[in-house]
Parts: structure tokens; C-alpha cells; sequence
């Protein structure tokens, strides 16, 4: 049996001596590798007897681990100095501009999101925001759709194993914000939505909505109609027509179709308005006493509109994307050609 205690210190003094991170690994090979002088002597250790192996078993496992500290100390000590040596001789500045000075720029989605936010919170609105994977109960339930409500059906949801799903709408945002503000309150609340759509240029199954509540005493049509008609014509920066139609979703009663009228066209039709002189951009309505009183909210001294905007297709409008799909395609041809 060799000299454990020896070989521990010539050992020492190798290591003593390294310098860079290949010194390292060569000892690591020397030692700890397939055929290396430590592993032979762990081998070794079946052919001996049990009474041997006790002490000598034992002091070759600590050899073992005293390597290990050894290999570990000068593996970061010289690893981290190689790094440095790395950096110091790199000619990488990371201030310097990107080739060719191309700035980067905000999607039109972003865009149109901000300017949305900045009009509405001029108005006093609070912005507020909710998670992409969503609970039944936020996304159908506190919205007056219990599970078997076949209003569930418009909405193709995609539903995780464990019985949640990706928001098919951002209304889902009410209940959360019931629970955590009373009225009076202003609150919007933006974001991505998902929905098993089969995709063309009209659909997508990701796309942005920005949902808006106000929650006060004597809430009613004409101050929903108000505000929705000034935050369209402060969007498109001139004084806007609209009209609304009856709607249906469970969680508004008088739930409405508000229409702008067409912006394109003047009213008189194109193939923007489908020749109908109206776009469909904002449905909204009063909201359902019942989400109200899931909401915590008392429904004999508060009611309140919401309203939601589907953000992709604003931006589409403004800047005349007419395919959707492009919204989410990340080509920088679309941002270079709308020029923003
Ligand atoms: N969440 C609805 C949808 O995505 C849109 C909507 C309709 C929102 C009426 C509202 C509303 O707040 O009042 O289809």
C-alpha cells in the first residue's frame, strides 16, 4: 500500500504551482481521471481486507476529497481570471450603436397601448393589469358565465392540464379588480389574450384587448357613451360619428356593439367598412349586476360601465395593416414600412 500522507503532499505542491485553467484540468486528469493515480488507488481497495480498509479506505476517500476542494478552489480561481484576461482583450464595446445605426422601435401594438393609456388615464383612469394564465372563475365565472353557460362556446379557450386557461379575454381583469379596489374607481387594464382561432388575415389566436371600468354612484349609458366617444376622437385626433347597437355578453346588461363610423370612407362604404359605412370597434356595456355582486360591490348604491377594445385591431386600423398575422410575425419589414 502506498504512502497516502506522501503522495498528499506532492499533491499539494502541484497544485501550488498552477497557473492557468489547463494546468487545472491536467491535474484533475492526472489524478481523478479513468486511469488516474487516485482512481488505481480506489481500486486497489477490493483486494484488500476489511480491517485494512477501515484506515486505509478512509484515508484514500479524504485524498479523494481533498483533490476535489483543490480542483474546485482553482477551477474558479483561474476560471474567473480567464474571464477577466477575456474581457480586457476584447475589442467589444457595447455602448458603440448597432451596424448600419438602426434604431430600434416600439411595435404599433405598444404604440397604440400608450396612447390609449395616456388618454384614458387623463381621463383619471387607473391602470391596472392580470396574469395570461387564468383561472375558470376570473376569466368565465365572475364574468356571469358559469361552466356550462353556452356564451363559453364564442370563446375557444385553450385549457391547461390543471383546469386553468389562457385568458381568452382581458374582462377577466374585472373580478381581480373588484376584489382589490371599491368604488369609485376608473380602472383600465391591457394585455395579451388567447383564443384556439383558426388563423387568416382577419384572426389570430394571440392578440391584445384593453379592457376599462368605471364604478361609481349614478353610472350610467350616456356617461359610458362619453367617454368612449372621447377617447376615439382624441385616438384618431378628429371628431369621430358612432352609434351603438344591441349586444350580448353575460357580463353587461344593456351589453352594446359600439360602431365608429368609417374613417376610410367617410360612411359612404369601401371594403375597409364591408360597404357598410360602420366599423365594429368597441363593445362595451353596463355592467351585469351580478359580476358586481361577485365583486364584493353593492349594487342598490353603485353601477358602472366596461368597455373593451381589441388594441390589435386599433393599431391594424391606424396604420393600415391589413393582415393580422404580421402583428405577431416579428418581420422588421412591417415596422420599417409603416415607419414608426
Ligand atoms: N371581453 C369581450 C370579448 O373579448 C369584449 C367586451 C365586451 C368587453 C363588452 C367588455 C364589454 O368590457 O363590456 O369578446
Amino acid at each position: 500500500m502506498k504512502d497516502v500522507y506522501q503522495i498528499k503532499n506532492r499533491i499539494v505542491n502541484e497544485f501550488a504551482k498552477i497557473q492557468t485553467l489547463d494546468q487545472v484540468q491536467t491535474l484533475r486528469v492526472k489524478y481523478l481521471g479513468k486511469n488516474g493515480e487516485i482512481t488505481e488507488l480506489l481500486k486497489m481497495l477490493k483486494d484488500i481486507s476489511h480491517e485494512e480498509k477501515k484506515v486505509y479506505g478512509k484515508a484514500v476517500n479524504q485524498l479523494k476529497m481533498q483533490v476535489e476542494k483543490l480542483l474546485s478552489e482553482k477551477t474558479e480561481e483561474f476560471g474567473e481570471a480567464n474571464i477577466q484576461k477575456n474581457l480586457n482583450a476584447s475589442q467589444f464595446d457595447i455602448t458603440l450603436p448597432a451596424p448600419g445605426n438602426e434604431l430600434g422601435s416600439l411595435h404599433p401594438i405598444t404604440l397604440v397601448q400608450r396612447e390609449v393609456e395616456e388618454i384614458l388615464s387623463g381621463m383619471g383612469f387607473m391602470i391596472a393589469d392580470g396574469p395570461e394564465v387564468e383561472t375558470d372563475y376570473f376569466n368565465f365565472q365572475a364574468l356571469n358565465m358559469p361552466p356550462t353557460h353556452p356564451a363559453r362556446d364564442m370563446q375557444d379557450t385553450y385549457y391547461l392540464e390543471n383546469g386553468q386557461v389562457l385568458r381568452t379575454q382581458t374582462s377577466a381583469c374585472q373580478g381581480r379588480i373588484m376584489i382589490n379596489h371599491k368604488p369609485p374607481l376608473k380602472i383600465i387594464a391591457h394585455g395579451r389574450c388567447f383564443r384556439n382561432e383558426a388563423l387568416d388575415a382577419g384572426h389570430e389566436n394571440i392578440f391584445f384587448q384593453l379592457e376599462g371600468m368605471m364604478i361609481d354612484k349614478d353610472i350610467s349609458i350616456s356617461n359610458l357613451i362619453y367617454v368612449m366617444k372621447l377617447l376615439l376622437t382624441e385616438v384618431f385626433q378628429k371628431e369621430v360619428k358612432i352609434r351603438l347597437r344591441p349586444g350580448y355578453f353575460p357580463f353587461v346588461e344593456p351589453a352594446f356593439e359600439l360602431d365608429l363610423n368609417c374613417l376610410i370612407c367617410g360612411g359612404t362604404g369601401c371594403p375597409t367598412c364591408k360597404h357598410s359605412g360602420w366599423i365594429e370597434i368597441l363593445p362595451c356595456g353596463m355592467i351585469h349586476p351580478n359580476v358586481l355582486k361577485l365583486g364584493g360591490i353593492d349594487t342598490e348604491e353603485y353601477t358602472g360601465f366596461a368597455f373593451g377594445m381589441g388594441l390589435t385591431r386599433l393599431a391594424m386600423m391606424k396604420y393600415g395593416i391589413k393582415d393580422i398575422r404580421l402583428m405577431n410575425s416579428g418581420d422588421l419589414r412591417v415596422l420599417k414600412q409603416i415607419g414608426v
